[in-house]
């Protein structure tokens, strides 16, 4: 029997639908609760509100569940490549060996960004951040390639050169900042490696390329792919609801991934720890901020609208920073703040009571820093992680039978009917 949730509105009972997904998440259907009844919702931020039903990314926030098309995130970071997570978020399976090699071409056949493109990234004052940069550069990725259609094949090449040229367009626009000629991709590189080398190799010096740091960076991709229903994804989803083309909707998730209560906390982790080492490593004084509130400070990197328990992409990422700090036998004071900050917190009553624990940015710029990749490009590098979950999300909004243009109603809350004054009687 389907069950149903009885709601009694002005003396009236109204039946609803319940929706239930399949590891038993349940939903009220309200979609006809305003005709039947007048009423609406109130759901500010959307913490009880499901926007969609998706097959891509399951999450249990209480457990600290991740699983992409069923598979546990630590089982893709242990065994993956950003490569095949890729795939795999973007057509639902792991790639069979053929495939693999298929896309691999494409990456590499994709991988070299227009040459009249490098005059815009010259023409940007050298202090603009990278994020602007390339959410408008994603943008005019159009103009280069307005031959976009939905149809499957289209969208399947056009996610390709998007995780292809976004690769490369971030290590341009890196090289760019700093003066420096830009590196072009290599094709006897994987996909990692030749990020790591456009970035830092240079006519003077070579890049010896390190495997292990290439392992790192897939991980760290492999941890961003995808985080079902966050801010830039459902940006993603409510812009391409329009029906713009893939490159405006992408361009929007970069923007809401930028902000830094979203993707921009991992460049905040890193000037909150620097901030707490120059104040002589005294934690006392961010923890009390945090707790205060009258004070808007929070405790960058912590907290999470699902997780209200230890984020997994964290646990996995803080293994990492000992792995790449270790492998480049290199020290960081901040992994010893940070450790000693999640100490602290985790022990606090505030945070217990409020279920506070690190997120996936609280560890990760400590391993973007060691691997070289300078703080105001670490967005970026959230960026580049998080497209193929943007695309594989927006794909499956075009498939989606009950799709509509996204459009919330609102309480009114201003003035009652008053008419017009003339300038004079005001
Ligand atoms: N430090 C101190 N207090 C916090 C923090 C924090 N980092 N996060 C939440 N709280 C408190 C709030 O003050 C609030 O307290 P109250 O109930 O006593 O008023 C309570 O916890 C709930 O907070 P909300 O803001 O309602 O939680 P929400 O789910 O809306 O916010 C968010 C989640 C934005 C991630 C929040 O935890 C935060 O601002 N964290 C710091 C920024 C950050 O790390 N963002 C990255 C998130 S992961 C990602 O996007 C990739």
């Amino acid at each position: 029997m389907n069950e149903t949730a009885t709601i009694i509105l002005d003396g009236k009972k109204y039946e609803l639908p319940v929706i239930i997904g399949t590891e038993g998440e349940k939903a009220i259907d309200i979609r006809k609760l305003r005709q039947e009844t007048g009423y609406i919702t109130y759901d500010p931020g959307f913490g009880s509100t499901g926007s969609c039903k998706s097959a891509i990314t399951f999450m249990d926030g209480e457990k600290g569940i991740l699983r992409y098309r069923g598979i546990p995130i630590e089982q893709l970071a242990e065994n993956s490549t950003f490569v095949e997570t890729a795939y795999l978020l973007m057509n639902g399976e792991l790639p069979n060996r053929t495939e693999l090699n298929q896309i691999r071409v494409q990456l590499n056949d994709y991988s070299v960004v227009h040459e009249d493109m490098q005059d815009f990234f010259k023409s940007y004052p050298r202090a603009s951040h990278p994020m602007g940069i390339l959410s408008a550069m994603v943008n005019t990725l159009r103009s280069f390639y307005p031959e976009l259609t939905n149809t499957e094949e289209s969208i399947n090449k056009t996610f390709l050169r998007l995780v292809s040229k976004v690769r490369t367009m971030a290590a341009m626009s890196y090289k760019i900042s700093r003066g420096h000629k830009v590196v072009y991709p290599r094709q006897d590189y994987t996909y990692c490696a030749n990020f790591l080398n456009m970035m830092f190799d240079s006519p003077v010096r070579s890049y010896e390329v390190d495997e292990e740091l290439v392992k790192a960076l897939n991980i760290f991709w492999i941890l961003h792919a995808d985080h079902e229903q966050n801010c830039s994804t459902a940006t993603v989803r409510v812009v391409g609801s329009g029906q713009v083309n893939l490159y405006a909707a992408i361009s929007a998730g970069i923007s809401a991934l930028w902000g830094p209560l979203h993707g921009g906390a991992n460049q905040a982790v890193i000037a909150m720890l620097e901030e707490i080492k120059n104040n002589g490593g005294d934690l006392s004084n961010a923890v009390k901020k945090a707790k205060d509130k009258n004070d808007p400070f929070r405790l960058m990197g912590f907290g999470h609208r699902v997780y209200k328990t230890y984020d997994p992409r964290a646990k996995i990422m803080k293994k990492m920073c000992d792995i790449v700090l270790s492998k480049l036998t290199k020290s960081d004071p901040l992994l010893d703040i940070a450790r000693k900050l999640e100490e602290v917190a985790l022990k606090d009553p505030y945070f217990i009571d409020h279920h506070l624990y690190p997120n996936v940015d609280f560890y990760s710029g400590i391993v973007l820093r060691a691997m070289g990749i300078p703080t105001n490009m670490f967005t970026v590098m959230f960026a580049i992680g998080r497209l193929p979950g943007w695309i594989s999300q927006w794909k499956e909004s075009l498939d989606d039978p009950d799709w509509k243009i996204s459009r919330p109603r609102q309480v009114y809350i201003g003035k009652n009917r008053t008419d017009y004054a003339p300038i004079g009687k005001r």
